[in-house]
């Protein structure tokens, strides 16, 4: 079983993208951990990321349906994106929105998120180990333990 780990706008610089913020670690350390805890549970990560608004949609659009579920961090699309709300509708699949930082304690505009409407569950402020605890979430909604 797969679980799609999605990452949106600027995330692609992780690691040198205000550290102090999102810390030192880069995407592919965070796509390694993910799919190392991935197969801990006996699923594959498939990790993309996209700085594009369609191709996060089409991503989600890929994977609705038949996986394990959907762990993403839609970056600043969080809090302005109807059309990626709309993508997480139509799944049939479990969604994990993940902040590495704790946007409620940033910016006021952070503290909306249009897609929290289609998660299943919300993490934020977990740094990179949130993606770890989505996926292990996952693997325990398919297993049937909630
Ligand atoms: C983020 C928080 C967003 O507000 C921001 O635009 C990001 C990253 C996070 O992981 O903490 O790009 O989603």
């Amino acid at each position: 079983d797969t679980v799609l780990v999605l990452n949106g706008p600027n995330l692609n610089l992780l690691g040198r993208r205000q550290p102090e913020i999102y810390g030192s670690a880069t995407l592919a350390d965070v796509e390694e951990l993910c799919r190392t805890t991935a197969a801990e549970f006996g699923l594959r990560a498939e990790c993309r990321q996209s700085n594009a608004e369609h191709v996060l949609i089409e991503a989600i659009h890929e994977f609705r349906v038949g996986t394990a579920g959907i762990v993403i961090n839609a970056g600043a699309y969080t809090h302005t994106s109807v059309a990626i709300l709309d993508a997480l509708n139509t799944c049939e699949v479990p969604v994990i929105e993940c902040h590495i930082s704790n946007v409620h304690r940033r910016e006021a505009f952070r503290h909306h998120s249009y897609i929290s409407a289609a998660a299943t569950a919300v993490l934020a402020g977990f740094g990179i180990h949130g993606y770890a605890l989505a996926i292990r979430h996952l693997a325990h909604l398919r297993a049937g333990e909630g």
